[in-house]
């Protein structure tokens, strides 16, 4: 699913980000990553997703070289990842069934499986009764659990949830994890970042990398 080797990410104005990242994610794992802001986490899915490019090493998602140069194939690898953004990027002025249509855009489904997959995935979240408000008039956690809704509704082979349980109080917090977790099957691999360490202490079934300052270690917890 997920291999890299020895992976560094330098930005452009110097920031060193990621160093000599080395790790091994199979089909189907739940992993979490924590670490203190600034450690590397979004960056990290970043390169998962191909939205930055390893400044050193070997990177490959889902047998994709994540390499320059490989656009088309970036672009088809992206269709099997539901990315959970830390900051959402819903639209405005749309509805939440609208928007989590809009996810399935470039995914080659068809209209009518469009609608249904949309009202599935809200469903899931607990949102088919405001699949038809529009987004700024839905809370923080309703606008969370709709960018869920439109990842899951892409049936991805990843997803990729960026802090999801930031602003979120304990049970809240509890709650998306649960959520998140149960999307994980056989074919579907889970990565959550996340600050909330205690949050994950009690679980099973689950690996962990710990970032710190651009370095990244496997826990071991309980
Ligand atoms: N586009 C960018 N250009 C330059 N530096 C960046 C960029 N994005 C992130 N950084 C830097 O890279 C380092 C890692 O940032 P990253 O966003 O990956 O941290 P994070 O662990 O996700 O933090 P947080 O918990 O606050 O979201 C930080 O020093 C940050 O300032
Ligand atoms: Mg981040």
């Amino acid at each position: 699913m997920i291999k890299s080797s020895r992976v560094c990410l330098k930005y452009p104005e110097g920031t060193i980000a990621l160093k000599n990242i080395d790790l091994r994610i199979e089909p189907g794992e739940l992993v979490y990553i924590t670490g203190p802001s600034g450690s590397g986490k979004t960056s990290l899915l970043k390169l998962f997703m191909g939205d930055e490019y390893p400044t050193a090493g070997v990177l490959e998602v889902l047998k994709q070289p994540i390499v320059r140069g490989q656009a088309a194939g970036i672009r088809k690898l992206r269709r099997l990842i539901g990315p959970v953004f830390q900051e959402f990027r819903l639209i405005k002025g749309r509805t939440a069934m609208e928007n989590v249509m809009l996810g399935m855009r470039f995914l080659d489904v068809p209209n009518g499986s469009m609608k249904e997959n949309a009202g599935n995935a809200l469903a899931k979240v607990g949102l088919a009764q405001k699949a038809f408000s529009l987004i700024e008039h839905m809370s923080w956690g309703e606008c969370q659990r709709v960018a869920i809704a439109r990842a899951i509704a892409r049936k991805p082979a990843l997803i990729i949830a960026d802090e999801p349980t930031g602003n979120l109080d304990k049970d809240n917090a509890v709650r998306i994890l649960e959520l998140l977790k149960s999307f994980k099957d056989r074919e579907t691999t889970v990565i959550v970042t996340t600050h909330a360490t205690h949050l994950i202490r009690d679980e099973k079934d689950f690996r962990h990398i710990h970032m710190n300052n651009g370095n990244m270690e496997w826990e071991r917890l309980g």
